[in-house]
């Protein structure tokens, strides 16, 4: 996956501060501003490959947490006693017992979790719809009451009836476009915050 393919000042910045992937600073900046994280929190995040994502989680969960980042692609160069890591098609049951196995009750579910994109519109939406559904059926089984569950999703008809299911299992519910996303990016951000039950 060619993480560093824009030679931006969030590609510049990431490589100087040896985060794996320039999304780390949209992982920095939403936990920021609501809180996902934080000291003791253990986390799943789906899609994890190259690991920026999981770098800046494990730096907030510090050595009491646990971060398990699973992805189509091996991780590798994450050197932490509390990150675990499963390469395989979080889509398939034997992948999501795999998680399961690490741990069977998170606080918070983190998903940047993307498709490839074929530059249609439309279907680059229902894929990535498709994929932020399985990982919402798992966030229901598997959050803590009070858990946290933000995802990437590429804008399209479907958010709409998605943010309104997410309001039924979620006290607060947030859309983001985040300063680290790239100018005409179709991605959001949606933090679902304090699952209800
Ligand atoms: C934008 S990248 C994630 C970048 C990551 N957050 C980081 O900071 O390094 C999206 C990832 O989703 C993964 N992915 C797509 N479909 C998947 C699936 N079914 N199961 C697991 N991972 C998947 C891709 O392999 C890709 O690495």
């Amino acid at each position: 996956m060619a993480v560093y393919n824009r030679k931006d000042s969030y590609y510049k910045k990431a490589k100087k501060e040896g985060y794996k992937s320039r999304a780390a600073y949209k992982l920095k900046e939403l936990n920021t501003k609501y809180k996902i994280m934080k000291k003791g929190s253990k986390v799943l995040d789906c899609g994890a490959a190259p690991g920026g994502w999981s770098q800046v989680a494990l730096e907030i969960v510090g050595e009491h947490g646990l971060v398990v980042g699973v992805d189509l692609n091996e991780i590798t160069g994450i050197n932490n006693k509390n990150f675990k890591s499963i390469a395989g098609d979080f889509t398939r049951e034997e992948i999501i017992n795999q998680v399961l196995e690490i741990c069977d009750k998170y606080d918070c579910i983190i998903s940047d979790i993307a498709p490839h994109t074929i530059g249609i519109r439309d279907a680059d939406h229902t894929n990535s719809l498709e994929l932020v559904e399985k990982v919402y059926t798992f966030a229901m089984q598997t959050l803590k009451k009070d858990g946290s569950f933000l995802f990437k999703l590429f804008e399209g008809e479907g958010r709409k009836g998605l943010v309104e299911r997410l309001k039924k299992d979620f006290k607060d519910v947030r859309i983001i476009k985040p300063d680290a996303t790239r100018q005409g990016s179709m991605e959001i951000y949606i933090a679902a915050l304090y699952k209800l039950n």
